[in-house]
């Protein structure tokens, strides 16, 4: 194994693999309520594909996969493709992220197929209000997949709560209140500019706010990261059972210690999350490419990451969307 590196000597072990753009909810700042245009089902990858493109990464030192959507748990077979994907030599991290509403549905089974754990994306406590972000989601499946995720260890579950001026950042006590009492691990990000979603920037609330409207809970502390820690930042109030973290992929540049590659579901490998450039693997690998041919576009594609996305200069993809690239 060589090890993945960026001509900016950052290692890359991390693929996001995004494996549907389609999804059973519309959050609002996601997708108009409508949905978008999906790609052609011929275009994306089969399952043997996506194992080929996996196995291929990790001949190059990819060691953790996460999956995503759209929502990945709407893909028919998912279970099945986790096992396989689990299978794969050299592959020690699989996890999800989902918007929970499937998850009492397939918990057990995603960890009886080598699933190691689940991030969930909930941005209200309150059953109206979650139904209005997401459109007609039902807050109480998703809170019941929650506790199944950990009754079954699919753990440290984290919990994603994009904050929107007027729309849920009242409820930031009460998110960090739910650390104080359960195993919840909430993380808290800042909304970023996406082409497609129907709430505009001046919802932004940046970390820093976040954080004073927190100190009415207590002191924050700073404890070691939970299990793939990725670009957040941990804290605990005093005494509590979960803990809280803090994404700012706005204000704060977390670039320089980026990890990742991002692959959507037809098989364009994207190096950057922000950026328009992408490598198109699905041709190769439907052309039959060997493993070898493909490791070595995994290394170029690599090489081709950005130092860091320019979003303070206003510069925004328009022509990408969270759906096709999975956050
Ligand atoms: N800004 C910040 N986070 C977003 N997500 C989706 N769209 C945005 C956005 N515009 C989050 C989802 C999920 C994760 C994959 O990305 O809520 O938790
Ligand atoms: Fe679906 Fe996630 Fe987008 Fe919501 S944010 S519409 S759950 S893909």
């Amino acid at each position: 194994m060589t090890g993945l590196s960026d001509s900016f000597n950052r290692p890359i072990d991390y693929l996001r693999l995004s494996i549907t753009d389609r999804c059973n909810l519309r959050c609002v700042y996601c997708m108009p309520a409508e949905g978008i245009e999906l790609s052609d089902r011929e275009d994306v990858l089969s399952f043997d594909e996506i194992i080929r493109l996996v196995a291929a990464a990790a001949s190059m030192g990819i060691t953790k996969v996460r999956i995503t959507g759209g929502e990945p748990l709407v893909r028919t077979g998912v279970v099945d493709l986790v096992g396989m994907l689990a299978t794969i030599e050299g592959i020690d991290d699989l996890c999800l992220t989902t918007n929970g509403l499937l998850l009492g549905q397939y918990a057990r089974e995603l960890k009886a197929a080598g699933l190691r754990r689940v991030n969930v994306s909930l941005d209200s406590l309150r059953p109206e209000r979650f139904e209005a972000i997401t459109r007609w989601g039902k807050l109480d499946r998703v809170l019941e997949g929650i506790n199944l995720a950990h009754e079954v260890g699919l753990v440290p579950v984290k919990i994603n709560v994009v904050v929107l001026r007027g729309i849920n950042d009242d409820e930031i006590v009460d998110f960090g209140r739910k650390t104080l009492e359960d195993d919840w691990n909430v993380r808290f990000i800042e909304l970023m500019p996406f082409g497609e979603q129907q709430v505009g920037q001046d919802r932004l609330v940046t970390v820093s706010e976040i954080r004073e409207r927190l100190s009415p809970l207590g002191p924050l502390e700073a404890c070691s990261p939970v299990a793939g820690g990725g670009p957040a930042r941990y804290y605990r109030f005093p005494g509590a059972r979960g803990t809280v973290g803090f994404i700012s992929p706005v204000t704060e540049h977390f670039c320089f210690s980026c990890n990742r590659l991002r692959l959507t579901a037809t098989g364009m490998l994207r190096p950057c999350l922000l950026q328009e450039q992408e490598v198109n693997l699905r041709e190769p690998l439907r052309a039959g490419a060997s493993r070898e041919e493909l490791a070595e576009m995994f290394k170029n594609a690599a090489l081709c990451k950005p130092e860091g996305h320019k979003l303070d200069q206003g510069l925004v993809p328009r022509k990408r969307s969270m759906t096709e690239v999975g956050g």
